[in-house]
């Protein structure tokens, strides 16, 4: 069994990557009768575009159909991802939303899987369980007050058609900065920020590796 965390976020050992991480240990950490197999995908080592409206996918008898005809640095993830056993999505929140490189990537992703027919029916190669771990800046009451759930759920939306229902972990008011002292940023308290990181982001890292743990027993 092959469990992948998609790292949306360009840093690669803060808030998101260390959710993505503890939910890949988690799944590793799953009883299970095969070997579990896990491994992180950094977007930002990646080069590649978002869909760039080819059709190649949709074209009747095509040899392109039902998959993404650019070749590019996501061509191999996208392969990797047609035999997953379960996948991960994860992004810090840029501007109320998902990264923009996650978004390319979902649009590479799922656009050819989804049939132009009455249904929009599905191509995906395979059911599997899926996840969405985010991070914010925001404290949680901000994160409904913004309306950040509704904007995300469109995607989550998306893949739950393809893939499955995700599972979804919101982490909120991450701390940002390794040093709070040499940014300006007076709007954000360091200390109740350390405080909050303290005691509720060992909570989300439990909550992530619960995740993981559940794709497995859920693909099994
Ligand atoms: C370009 C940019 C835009 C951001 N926009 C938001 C935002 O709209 N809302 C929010 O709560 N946090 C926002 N943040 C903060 C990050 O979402 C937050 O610090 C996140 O936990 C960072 O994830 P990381 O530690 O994995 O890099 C933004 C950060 C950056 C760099």
């Amino acid at each position: 069994m092959k469990i992948y965390a998609i790292n949306g976020g360009p840093r690669k050992k803060h808030n998101t990557a260390q959710l993505l991480q503890a939910a890949l240990e988690g799944a590793a950490a799953a009883p299970c009768a095969e070997p579990v197999e896990t491994e992180m995908i950094h977007l930002y080592d990646l080069n590649y575009n978002g869909c760039v409206s080819c059709f190649s996918c949709k074209r009747k008898g095509g040899k392109s159909y039902g998959h993404c005809a650019v070749k590019d640095d996501l061509t191999p993830v996208l392969e990797k991802l047609a035999q997953a056993d379960g996948v991960i999505f994860g992004s810090p929140i840029y501007f109320g939303n998902i990264t923009g490189k996650l978004r390319s990537f979902f649009e590479r992703l799922m656009f050819a899987y989804f049939v132009y027919d009455e249904n929009y029916s599905s191509l995906a190669p395979k059911r599997m369980p899926t996840a969405f771990v985010y991070t914010m800046n925001v404290d949680s009451t901000l994160m409904e007050q913004y309306g950040y759930r509704q904007n995300l759920q469109g995607m989550e939306m998306f893949a739950g058609r393809l893939f499955g229902e995700p599972q979804v972990l919101h982490a909120c008011n991450t701390y940002q900065f390794d040093d709070y002292s040499k940014y300006e940023c007076e709007r954000f308290s360091e200390s109740e920020k350390a405080a909050h990181r303290a005691v509720q982001f060992p909570k989300d890292l439990e909550e992530a590796r619960k995740i993981g743990a559940a794709m497995v027993t859920a693909g099994k």
